[in-house]
């Protein structure tokens, strides 16, 4: 067993910040200790194998990414990074878990979507990995099979309201899955779209020759983003499950969210970075030499991008402080421009849905405290702190305590990141939808288990140290 001291740091935590050394031993953190302690007499620099200086720097929990689709098979082909080289881009990016999307689809079995994921992931990760379990096909087999989940150490699951004909769920069949739900104690998760809404405005705008990829975001209307959130929540309500929607975007989404939580219900909100920074009208409607206006295609994602006009990030970056949205994800779905994202030129309805953004998470969040959006306990709250607890690792993971898997990030508040291809780029990726970021701040020293994976701009993990993280029920839950 290696033991570690991580001396000089400022431990950040989601309610505080304080002086003081992290002592490891093995994979698991085992004392957090005032700066210079010694243990039991034992000068501690003298007696471990490896001290890490963190002097000037942040020493916080490593990053938890709880919505990526590595793999993942979509519009005729499927996301470009695999959970080795995704895995791998997010430790260089300060994540030390991801919680992937299992999926299930109409017709198949949930325990064979799920096993087929096991055997792509198992051996592959660089980091630790759990997954929520999509169901793709609501059917008497699929509501009998979502109570084991429980056992596979998979406490959530994904429904679409949108995307017809390829993982839509009805209204009645996500009344059935929830009923399961509040039996189960298993967290419901949405993606609030109105699907056919959605798809009649979009062959409208094709038929009238608007195809590029600006009026994916047209057709996508906060309006049908609202009215879905609405719909989940009364669900929700009738039904006593709880319910989590993902990639919120619009912020009239935020107030359904903030209305049904003020109404007491057990109701959360994730939101991504993209939606923070990101707008119709800068990225997907983006026109450039090499693309033309086909250059959005690279943004191209749902819930889309919303207009830079209607006040949409104002309001993320609102909620994000008063816990309307309790956290970020990426809901991480890389697609290479070249063969993949070009399947959709002519088309906008055919270009693969997904952005990627594992690897920049951490620092694009902490943007937010560097820009005085979010204080540096929220940003270690909504990256890590939070999606432990909603997801049931807390303890093991979100956290710097004695007894916690030593997953570190030692991150650097004077360093310095250049995000674009050739520079900070590990996805499987030919662009980056971060292309010319400068990031105030760097992610120096990742420990995953208590092993060091990153260092000072070399990656040092291997293939096969993540490990499948059993989780268990929502700890974020009255
Ligand atoms: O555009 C997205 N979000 N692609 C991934 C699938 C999903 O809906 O999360
Ligand atoms: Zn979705
Ligand atoms: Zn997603
Ligand atoms: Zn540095």
């Amino acid at each position: 067993m290696t033991t570690t001291l991580l001396t000089g740091g400022t431990v950040v935590s989601a309610t505080g910040r304080s002086a003081a050394d992290v002592l490891i031993d093995g994979e698991t953190i085992v004392a957090v200790l005032a700066p210079g302690s010694t243990l039991l007499g034992h000068d501690l620099a003298a007696s471990v194998d490896t001290v890490i200086d963190a002097t000037g720097k942040y020493v916080i929990p490593g990053g938890i990414d709880a919505h990526t689709h590595m793999q993942l098979p979509f519009g005729g082909t499927s996301a470009s990074d695999t959970f080795e080289t995704g895995t791998r881009a997010a430790a260089w990016g300060g994540t030390t878990t991801i919680v992937d999307f299992a999926v299930q689809r109409t017709g198949e079995r949930i325990q064979d979507g799920l096993a087929h994921w096991h055997e792509l992931a198992a051996g592959n990760c660089a980091i630790d990995y759990g997954f929520h379990q999509i169901v793709g096909g609501v059917d008497a087999d699929s509501l009998a099979a979502l109570p084991g989940l429980i056992d596979e150490g998979i406490s959530s699951f994904k429904m679409f309201m949108a995307y017809p004909g390829v993982f839509y769920a009805d209204d009645a069949q996500i009344l059935r899955a929830m009923q399961v739900a509040a039996d189960t104690g298993l967290l419901t998760m949405m993606h609030a779209e109105n699907g056919p809404v959605i798809d009649v405005l979009a062959e409208q705008l094709v038929a009238k020759g608007k195809t590029d990829p600006y009026f994916h975001g047209v057709a996508r209307a906060w309006q049908m983003e609202e009215e879905a959130t609405h719909r989940a929540i009364m669900l929700s309500n009738l039904t006593g499950a709880p319910l989590y929607v993902v990639h919120v975007s619009a912020k009239q989404a935020v107030e359904q969210l903030a209305w049904a939580r003020d109404n007491g219900q057990n109701v959360f909100g994730e939101t991504c970075p993209q939606y923070l920074y990101l707008s119709l009208e800068d990225q997907l409607g983006a026109s450039s030499e090499e693309w033309g206006a086909f250059e959005g295609a690279k943004w191209v994602c749902s819930t889309p991008l919303r207009s830079k006009h209607e006040g949409h990030q104002h309001h993320m970056w609102q909620a994000l402080r008063t816990n309307d949205i309790q956290m970020v994800s990426t809901d991480h779905c890389p697609f290479c421009m070249k063969d993949q994202k070009t399947l959709g030129l002519g088309d906008f309805r055919a270009i693969p849905n997904g952005i990627g953004s594992v690897e920049h998470r951490m620092d694009l969040m902490y943007q937010g405290v560097v820009t005085g959006q979010i204080t540096l306990e929220r940003w270690v709250e909504l990256t890590s702190t939070t999606p432990a607890r909603m997801f049931g690792m807390y303890g093991k993971k979100g956290v710097i305590a004695p007894g916690a898997d030593a997953d570190i990030v030692v991150y650097d508040p004077a360093g310095h990141t250049s995000i674009g291809v050739g520079k900070t780029h590990h996805m499987n990726m030919d662009h980056s939808a971060w292309e010319g970021y400068e990031i105030d701040g760097h992610v120096d020293t990742v420990l995953s288990r208590g092993k060091v994976v990153v260092d000072d701009g070399a990656y040092l993990g291997a293939k096969g140290d993540g490990r499948f993280v059993k989780r268990g029920l929502s700890q974020y839950l009255v």
